[in-house]
């Protein structure tokens, strides 16, 4: 059995704070919410740290853990701890991966390509957002052989799907995400008041922009009217972002119209409202890649997902980023834990804040945890560095919250009486 480090992480934090030096990327979440804040603009901060409606979701994906409380318990020799776990082919050295989070060069101009290196470096997964900054051949080629998988949003446009799949798989993903819980944009309050959508300046359009069937499509989509936006200061820099932003010469792609016309045609195609259970068929038809489905938190939806051969189940609400109200997520996982009788791996996310939570949701059964929010605001304070720094203590914390609870092993927090719930 391994024997981790997490003991040595947290000598060397305290090593270095005896020479005076103290770590970049503060520990308390609120704190690196906070730190992060000043890094960034308030439309960026508007877009990462803000949710739907009245942010209800995202307050109870983060208080719902309170529900469940560990139960740690002693003299069980917990002197060799063992955080590894199988992941679709992958043995992974902690049960974490890195959650699909779009237009990352709003925290830092190195966006997915500081995340892949950091991911790759811990031997975490790390998932490709269909909505990157940096298209995923490039992230793929900084990751050598780490695991990643990649996150697909279906498009209007089939062919541009089945192009995606393609990629992914020519790239080395061991899996396609599926995301069902945005097939519309969410009524993101923040972004709303500052009437922003990074999408219009060409930001997070890096797999379509790179992508031979997206290009073909610029010329052959045929786009409905757009409401005009009077033509002000914003408007010209919004028009020179979307042009910065295009692959090419800038001149070349004012002039030719490209940056512009990939903005309008994104925004014409990227979601389709209408899918059903019975699109699924086609995933398969178009990759051999294992498909998980992200959004699920209903048992009867997790069910019918085995039902239609689905390889995974990623219990999530988006961050509170879609619907207000609804559910948390880490409520909604016993239930589908149960549904799935370990048939499929469960993935999960949604207001995870450290090695105690973690801790909880493999407890309920999860096979592997997200992080999402966090991992952008370490981006944000300190590029990759901020990153590797935020992976490996988040790991030590969940290894040494596991051997205080008197766990060796993961699959040992998964036995019953780690947790409870109740009234405390
Ligand atoms: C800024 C931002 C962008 C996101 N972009 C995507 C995306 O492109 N695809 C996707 O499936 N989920 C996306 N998500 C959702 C995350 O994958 C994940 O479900 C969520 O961040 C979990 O909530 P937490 O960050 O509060 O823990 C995004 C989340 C944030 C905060």
């Amino acid at each position: 059995m391994k024997r981790s480090n997490a003991l040595d992480r947290q000598r060397a934090i305290y090593a270095r704070g005896a020479a005076g030096l103290l770590q970049s990327v503060p520990f308390d979440p609120a704190v690196l919410e906070r730190k992060a804040a000043e890094r960034m603009t308030p439309e960026a901060l508007a877009y990462i740290a803000g949710g739907a409606g009245l942010e209800r979701s995202m307050a109870s994906n983060t208080g719902d853990f309170d529900r469940w409380r560990i139960v740690p318990r002693m003299l069980r020799d917990v002197d060799e701890r063992d955080t590894a776990v199988d992941l679709f082919g992958h043995r992974i050295p902690a049960p974490f991966f890195l959650a699909p989070i779009g237009v990352l060069e709003m925290a830092h101009r190195d966006a997915d390509l500081a995340i892949a290196a950091a991911a790759a470096q811990a031997g975490i997964p790390y998932i490709f957002s269909n909505q990157a900054s940096v298209p995923m051949e490039r992230c793929a080629a900084a990751m050598e052989t780490a695991p990643r998988f990649f996150q697909l949003y279906w498009s209007r446009s089939d062919e541009l799907v089945a192009s995606f799949l393609q990629r992914a798989e020519a790239c080395g993903c061991s899996a396609v995400v599926l995301t069902l819980d945005t097939t519309m944009l969410g009524w993101r309050t923040r972004d709303l008041d500052f009437a922003s959508l990074p999408f219009l300046q060409g930001k997070g359009i890096a797999q379509y922009t790179s992508d031979p069937v997206f290009l073909r499509l610029l010329d052959t989509w045929e786009t409905q009217p757009t409401p005009k936006s009077p033509v002000t200061l914003s408007a010209i820099r919004t028009l020179i972002a979307a042009n910065r932003r295009f692959p090419g010469p800038f001149f070349k792609n004012l002039f030719s119209g490209k940056g512009l016309q990939a903005v309008r045609v994104f925004t014409q195609l990227y979601s389709r409202p209408n899918i059903t259970w019975k699109d699924l068929p086609f995933l398969r038809k178009h990759t051999n890649l294992p498909v998980i489905l992200k959004g699920i938190l209903h048992p009867d939806d997790a069910k019918k997902a085995l039902d239609y051969g689905i390889d995974g189940i990623y219990v999530s609400n988006h961050g509170g980023r879609q619907v207000d109200g609804s559910i948390s997520a880490i409520a909604a996982l016993p239930g589908i834990v149960d549904a799935v009788r370990g048939k499929v791996p469960v993935l999960f996310d949604s207001g995870v804040r450290g090695g105690a939570d973690a801790f909880k949701a493999l407890a309920l059964g999860a096979t592997a945890v997200g992080i999402g929010r966090p991992y952008c605001y370490a981006l944000a304070i300190r590029g990759r560095a901020g990153v590797s720094e935020l992976l490996d203590n988040w790991i030590a914390d969940l290894e040494l919250t596991m051997g205080l609870a008197g766990c060796m092993s993961i699959d040992e927090i998964r036995q019953p009486g780690t947790i409870q719930t109740g009234r405390f």
